[in-house]
């Protein structure tokens, strides 16, 4: 196998993990040339380290760009906001890309990464690395080779919990917009966008165009006191008509695995994010499969290698997440705004010096929600608010926000 070269845009926050990854498969699969951080003297120890082992680094990612042209891929995980035109530049530049998840947070940003690939003949992955694990893997073979039958209905659950140093952590946090940029961070662009993700890339195996949404009502609220959305949920019915449901919160009193169950004509399929999934066929056999615990984000970097040198499929190319930008937008377009949950149904505790606001109950209203397939306004709960269908029919713009 050939070694993959390779520059990192981002080694702080979340680039701590991808240079986890890089050490992990350093030499083996892959070799790290160049880093991009701005801020120097925050990030100076691991940069000196690294440029002890012959690591380039640049303050400014397109002087990277510029000068380190015989690199086989860069890696970008930078801010939310900075996705779409980091990536377009790397690509312009001639280089492959693995780029951070959410890949853009509008249709007419992730429109312009996939023109420019397909102008510059570039290979562009996402890492949502929840689409790199061997149940899912497994699964998805499934759905394509047709055993479980048509998929009607996909549901996905996301309870979560968030203290409030989360939303201070960076300028971008829970904000909708930064410096006139989108971010709209929040549960369905961040944490639990995985899980949207996973339903859309499961409707989309089962058919060309299954995970293609079509239509989206949701209602968006917030529990924290920030701008976007800590509690969802979203119905899309897609353009073959699979109806996709999407249920999260950040605001629940503990921690819960995700999970998606599946809707299809010859089974119901259980798949969660411990990498497992359990079938149960209509004709009364059952199959039960646990991957074990597998280190995601090295297998997202080896699909990405193995993809670049050996044509194995991606498993998440920038092409297939556009059904999730779709969906995310909609979801804003559909609910117009992010409302409160009044404070008379949120309770806040401090554990251990730190600040956590949950919804009262909303395991139990989540629960049944997603078992009866109802959006929060549908539940006899007192804050719900009642939005409206919107149609993604030559949807190619999202502008909402900006004054
Ligand atoms: N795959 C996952 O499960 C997962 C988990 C967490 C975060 N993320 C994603 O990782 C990305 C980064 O998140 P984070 O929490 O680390 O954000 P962050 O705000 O901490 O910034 C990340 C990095 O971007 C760098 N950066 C900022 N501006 C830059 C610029 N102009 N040029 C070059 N580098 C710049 C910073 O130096 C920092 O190293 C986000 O897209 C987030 O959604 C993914």
């Amino acid at each position: 196998m050939n070694i993959a070269r390779i520059g990192l845009i981002g080694i702080s926050g979340f680039g701590s993990i991808h240079l986890r990854s890089i050490e992990y498969l350093q030499g083996k699969m892959l070799d790290l040339k160049a880093v991009v951080a701005v801020n120097y003297e925050k990030n100076k120890d691991i940069i000196n380290k690294l440029s002890l082992n012959g690591v380039k680094y640049f303050k400014d990612y397109r002087q990277m760009l510029n000068e380190m042209k015989d690199l086989d891929f860069v890696v970008i995980s930078t801010p939310i906001h900075f996705h779409a035109q980091m990536a377009i530049d790397a690509i312009k530049q001639g280089f492959n890309v693995l780029l951070e998840k959410p890949p853009a947070v509008t249709i007419q940003d992730i429109n312009a990464i996939i023109e420019a690939k397909r102008n510059y003949n570039k290979i562009c992955a996402v890492d949502f690395q929840n689409t790199s694990g061997t149940a899912f893997r497994k699964l998805i073979e499934y759905i394509k080779s047709g055993k479980l039958g048509k998929i009607k209905t996909i549901i996905g659950v996301g309870c979560w919990k968030r203290d409030d140093s989360y939303y201070q952590r960076n300028n971008w946090a829970g904000k909708l917009v930064v410096n006139n940029n989108y971010v709209l961070d929040g549960t369905i662009n961040n944490p639990l966008a995985h899980l949207l993700n996973n339903e859309l890339i499961i409707a989309e195996s089962s058919e060309r165009g299954g995970g293609e949404p079509k239509e989206v009502i949701s209602e968006l609220y917030h529990g924290h006191r920030i701008e976007g959305e800590d509690t969802t949920c979203v119905k899309i019915v897609t353009t073959k008509g699979i109806e996709i449901y999407y249920y999260s919160t950040l605001c629940n009193m503990q921690e819960e695995t995700p999970y998606i169950i599946i809707e299809a004509e010859e089974a119901k399929i259980y798949w969660n994010y411990d990498n497992k999934f359990l079938i149960k066929y209509f004709d009364g056999n059952e199959e039960v499969y646990d991957g074990g615990k597998e280190d995601l984000f090295v297998k997202i970097y080896e699909n990405m290698i193995e993809h670049l040198f050996e044509g194995k499929e991606l498993y998440c190319s920038v092409e297939i997440t556009k059904n999730f930008v779709l969906a995310s937008n909609g979801a804003f377009e559909s609910s117009k705004k992010i409302f409160d949950i009044p404070s008379e149904f949120i309770e806040v505790n401090i554990k251990n010096g730190k600040k956590f606001t949950y919804i009262k109950n909303i395991r139990e209203i989540i629960k049944y929600a997603s078992e009866n397939k109802k959006l929060f306004s549908e539940t006899n709960i007192q804050w719900g608010k009642k939005t409206e269908l919107f149609k993604l029919d030559n949807y190619n713009k999202f502008e909402l926000f900006k004054n």
